[in-house]
């Protein structure tokens, strides 16, 4: 498959899913549809499939984990965005959730995304894998969401503001490194590990793991840096949120730490070290759409 070819395959799915999930019945539903369905970059589900590619997994499982990642995730934008995290008013270029519906519609459809994802998961895996791998899927995605995954980046990242405001900051670079390693980073992890944990063989799964858990940590936190840096230089046409948000509100980035030239030379060695591990790697493998996500990360900040 091509990469519009995967990207309209998984857009599909997901709206079928979600049809079948959360049909447009009441307004809880209304609110995830809104949300979901939203044109939102899908990068996470991308990445699934591309290392399902590259490793020659089974596509069912993949995009079955795609489905949950993209609930997790949205889940996790929806809270994001309200005004006690980062009140935010925009989202995928339309108002945010709580700002459509209301602040406890958009509290209760990130509940329900979040609920339903492991759900969906264990309905859905063990017809097309074993008992054991889905119920080690879902639990690989609960904790990269967890208190000891996002959530705890999400708590750091909160926190760190405060500090910043209270001017008791220490702009410490392994604090940053943290936050966006779990904030964001976590889940990359996921995504990318279900691309691999698509396979039936244990065996490959545990010789390529070290791969995918390193090359997926970079480009987590190469992805949250390139946030970081368009939050500072884009328009809202191109980002679908309010820039300047992070500088407004004191948040600790990469910006804030290196400057935006400086935070765009971090980008740029983390993507060429990606490039490089890539290639090592792929002797025998398909890099075809993994190489698209770092091409079209390249541009973002080109
Ligand atoms: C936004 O993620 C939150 C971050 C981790 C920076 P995306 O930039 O992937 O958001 P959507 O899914 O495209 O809206
Ligand atoms: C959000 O990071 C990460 C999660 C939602 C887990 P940001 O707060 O930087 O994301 P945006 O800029 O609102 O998309
Ligand atoms: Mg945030
Ligand atoms: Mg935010
Ligand atoms: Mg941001």
């Amino acid at each position: 498959m091509t990469s519009q070819e995967t990207r309209d395959t998984f857009e599909r799915f997901l709206h079928q899913k979600i049809d079948e999930y959360f049909p447009a019945l009441n307004e809880i539903n209304h609110a995830v549809r809104y949300s979901l369905l939203a044109p939102g970059k899908r990068i996470r589900p991308f990445l699934t499939l591309a290392l399902c590619d590259f490793f020659q997994g089974n596509l069912e499982v993949a995009l079955r984990c795609g489905v949950a990642i993209e609930m997790i995730h949205c889940y996790s934008l929806i809270h994001d965005d309200l005004p006690a995290m980062d009140n935010d008013d925009f989202r995928r270029g339309q108002p945010s959730c709580h700002k459509k519906f209301s602040e406890s519609t958009a509290i209760l459809a990130g509940d329900a995304l979040l609920t339903m994802a492991p759900l969906f998961l264990l309905k859905e895996l063990p017809h097309h894998c074993s008992p054991e791998r889905a119920i080690e899927l879902t639990q690989l995605l609960l904790s990269s969401s967890s208190h000891e995954g996002m959530i705890q980046g999400q708590m750091m990242d909160i926190e760190q503001e405060a500090k910043e405001h209270s001017n008791s900051a220490s702009q410490d670079l392994e604090t940053l490194k943290k936050i966006h390693a779990l904030k964001t980073g976590e889940l990359f992890t996921f995504s990318c590990l279900a691309g691999l944990y698509s396979s039936p063989d244990d065996s490959f799964i545990n010789l390529k793991k070290e791969f995918v858990l390193q090359f997926s940590k970079r480009l987590g936190l190469c992805f949250q840096i390139i946030d970081d840096i368009l939050d500072e230089s884009s328009a809202f046409e191109d980002l679908g949120k309010t820039p300047g948000k992070d500088k407004d509100s004191g948040k600790l980035t990469y910006v804030k730490f290196f400057g935006l030239e400086g935070a765009k030379k971090e980008a740029h060695a983390l993507l060429n070290q990606l490039e490089e591990s890539l290639q090592a790697e792929s002797s025998v493998n398909k890099t075809a759409l993994i190489k698209t996500v770092i091409s079209d990360l390249r541009k973002k900040i080109a």
